[in-house]
């Protein structure tokens, strides 16, 4: 049981951005995932940080207090308490959840990007950067917007076109705009300091994919991407003013780039946690024998892996990362979850419309998490997992053995006479279930890991089922005595491996069983209450939770559909005019998808072969997303056939296959209303 070489453990969890509140896909993707590893850790007595806080800085924070009409610290005052109070909630139990706002965190980041600086591990470059003259400001990234030169939206930022995906830098927009003035900008000289991640590739390379083979394949394979795709230096400042302050003469104006500053957070969150209560936090960033796990999302793989380590390795004196088991991610009702579109089940919502129903959104998003793959969250799977999972088999055994002892013995354990071949069949494998359970854990397997603990209520339920105990109570009450001693081992059983998964039922069970909590090794044996020991009467773990209320909340998100609807329709304005001519050059024809297949490597590219009437070709499109290669086979779509071929990530793309945009931004085929052949022109 865990590992022997380490003495103690970093955990860290995503330090959220405290510009909107939390949803279900940050606590199935990150927080669930981190805290029962951290529970379990805390259960098998190891020495745990478990650390996170608010993101506080970046241009998202500035652009949504922007767009409020407030301060950004109002912004993340706002947010901050309320993600904080969200994560007590849930019973994400952090040493300390701190706040990169906070002026340790200041102290901590300008002082290694000073230590860094002084020793010459920058390299200062002048660049041209669009440049707001109204509001004499330098434009981040995100504060330019113009026309995609992928897929022609008219809102892509320069960083990143959200309709398409695509990737962008700001020059390459059509028609670029400030967000903030709304007026061209102009491209003037800025000051940057880059980190040479180039120079730091070979040694990235080495300790990734030579060591850490054992990633989860998610994670290496982003890794070799960015890797076998070559490091580019990357500025670590930025022109803005909000954040940590460029310590350095000259930097006036400037603030450290927000993933520079933001992973140091787990640094300075140790540090205020180890002040706290008297402990030195060095050992927990500095020592070898420490163990450093982020978990975060897909999303931040390239900061935890490459970026952060990279800054760490170049400061010198800390330790890496031993593991950064990342989730893929959760959708909603088959659509991304998205807080612009409110697309999403915020948890301060759920918390008031379902209380105390905490650990139910704890195991389903546990059995359901992204771990390989993006996975859907819907209302009626929630349903059914409590119904015909907690309800039905841990509730109900749990219910059935506290009823019958209190109805046979007044709630006193009894005591146990022979074992039969079934008790031992039993005990035999309730023996091998705690490291069953710490085996998938401590691999990061939080999906195995709840089914194996809920294996233990199976059998449970069945033992109870197949021994029927209130058949024998009047003619072998002996028997019954060994078989409710029995189950009752096993409700204790379920109390204390059920700490890290569901915490608020471990409560509840030790309370029924009117015992303390013990610690992981005690578990595995039918010895943890003693017979003679009394009870408490039964609690009800979990309620069936009824249509209605599943409905009520379906109605909202379709509620959120129409909101969405109304406001998405009249956003994109119209090109301007062009001439009959213009028309007539494009040609559009319907094709017939004969082959599709996944682009290795890209996320969002499909490879089509499409037969266009005229010839058979390939076109590569934006859609993996939305479409499986195998469901669009023997589609028909439409096709401009004339646009001049392109190479996309190695492949010639002849053609562009035309797409419309759904409600919730999803893109869907424009098709004829009949099938027709294909090659038949559209005009
Ligand atoms: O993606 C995000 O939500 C970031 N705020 C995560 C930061 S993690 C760490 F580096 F602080
Ligand atoms: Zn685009």
């Amino acid at each position: 049981m865990a590992d022997k070489k380490f003495k103690r453990y970093t955990v860290t969890a995503a330090l959220p951005y405290a510009n909107g509140p939390v949803h279900i896909g940050h606590l199935a993707g990150v927080y669930v995932p981190a805290d029962i590893y951290v529970r379990y850790l805390r259960s098998i007595n190891e020495d745990v940080a478990f650390v996170c806080g608010s993101d506080e800085h970046g241009v998202a924070i500035t652009l949504r207090a922007k767009k409020d009409n407030k301060t950004p610290q109002e912004i993340v005052n706002k947010y901050h308490y309320l993600i904080k109070d969200s994560f007590e909630k849930f019973g994400i139990d952090f040493d300390i959840y701190s706040r990169t706002s906070a002026p340790i965190h200041h102290e901590t980041s300008s002082d290694i990007f000073k230590s860094m600086y002084e020793r010459g591990l920058f390299e200062e470059k002048v660049s041209m950067q669009y440049y707001d003259e109204a509001n004499e400001h330098f434009l981040a990234d995100r504060y330019i917007v113009g026309t995609c030169p992928t897929c022609s939206f008219d809102g892509a930022y320069g960083d990143q076109c959200e309709r398409c995906g695509s990737t962008l830098s700001p020059s390459e927009l059509i028609n670029p705009k400030s967000a903030l003035s709304g007026f061209k900008p102009i491209q003037k000289e800025t000051k940057h300091w880059f980190l040479p991640m180039d120079k730091y590739e070979p040694w990235l390379k080495e300790w990734i994919l030579e060591g850490h083979k054992e990633w989860k394949t998610n994670v290496y394979g982003q890794c070799k991407s960015w890797l076998d795709n070559g490091l580019m230096p990357r500025a670590m400042t930025r022109d803005l003013d909000w954040g940590v302050k460029v310590p350095v003469k000259g930097a006036e104006g400037k603030v450290l780039y927000v993933w520079f500053d933001a992973p140091i957070g787990y640094i300075s969150a140790t540090k205020e946690w180890a002040a706290r209560i008297g402990k030195d936090w060095e050992p927990y960033w500095k020592d070898e024998t420490t163990k450093l796990v982020h978990f975060i999302g897909k999303d931040n793989i390239v900061f935890h892996c490459i970026i952060f380590p990279t800054i760490l390795k170049a400061e010198g004196g800390f330790i890496l990362p031993d593991n950064v088991p990342a989730n893929e991610f959760l959708n909603l009702e088959g659509n991304k979850i998205s807080t612009s579109k409110n697309w999403a089940v915020w948890l301060h919502e759920y918390l008031e419309e379902l209380p105390g129903k905490e650990d139910v959104l704890r195991y389903v998003l546990c059995v359901n998490a992204p771990e390989t793959k993006d996975n859907d969250f819907t209302w009626k799977d929630f349903q059914t997992r409590n119904n015909s999972e907690l309800v039905a088999i841990l509730g109900n055994f749990v219910n059935r053995a506290v009823v019958l002892t209190n109805k046979y013995y007044g709630g006193v354990v009894p005591a146990r006479g022979e074992l039969q071949k079934i008790d031992q069949e039993v005990i035999d494998k309730l023996e091998l279930a705690p490291s069953k359970i710490a085996k998938a854990i401590e691999n990061y397997k939080f999906r195995d890991a709840m089914a194996e603990f809920m294996d233990v209520a199976r059998i449970g339920n069945k033992y109870l089922a197949d021994c029927e105990p209130w058949k024998l109570i009047k003619e072998t009450p002996d028997r019954v005595a060994t078989i409710m001693n029995i189950a009752m081992q096993l409700v204790a059983n379920l109390a204390v491996l059920g700490e890290p998964f569901l915490p608020n039922t471990a409560n509840k069970l030790a309370r029924i069983l009117n015992f303390e909590k013990l610690k992981w090794a005690s578990a595995g044996n039918i010895e943890l209450l003693k017979s003679g020991h009394k009870i408490n009467q039964p609690e009800l773990l979990f309620e069936k939770i009824e249509d209605e209320l599943i409905e009520k909340q379906i109605a909202k998100l379709e509620a959120t559909k129409k909101d969405n609807e109304m406001e998405n329709t009249p956003v994109i304005p119209s090109k301007p005019e062009i001439t009959f001519d213009d028309f007539m050059k494009m040609d559009i024809r319907i094709g017939t998808i004969l082959e599709a297949s996944a682009v290795p490597k890209s996320k969002k590219l499909l490879k089509l072969k499409v037969d266009t009437g005229i010839d058979q070709r390939t076109v590569l499109s934006g859609i993996a997303q939305y479409y499986k290669p195998d469901e669009i086979v023997g589609q028909q779509v439409s096709i401009l056939v004339n646009l001049a071929s392109r190479n996309i990530m190695g492949e010639e793309s002849q053609g562009m296959i035309l797409m419309a945009e759904d409600k919730m931004g999803n893109l869907k085929f424009v098709m004829p209303s009949d099938e027709v052949n294909s090659g038949s022109t559209i005009s």
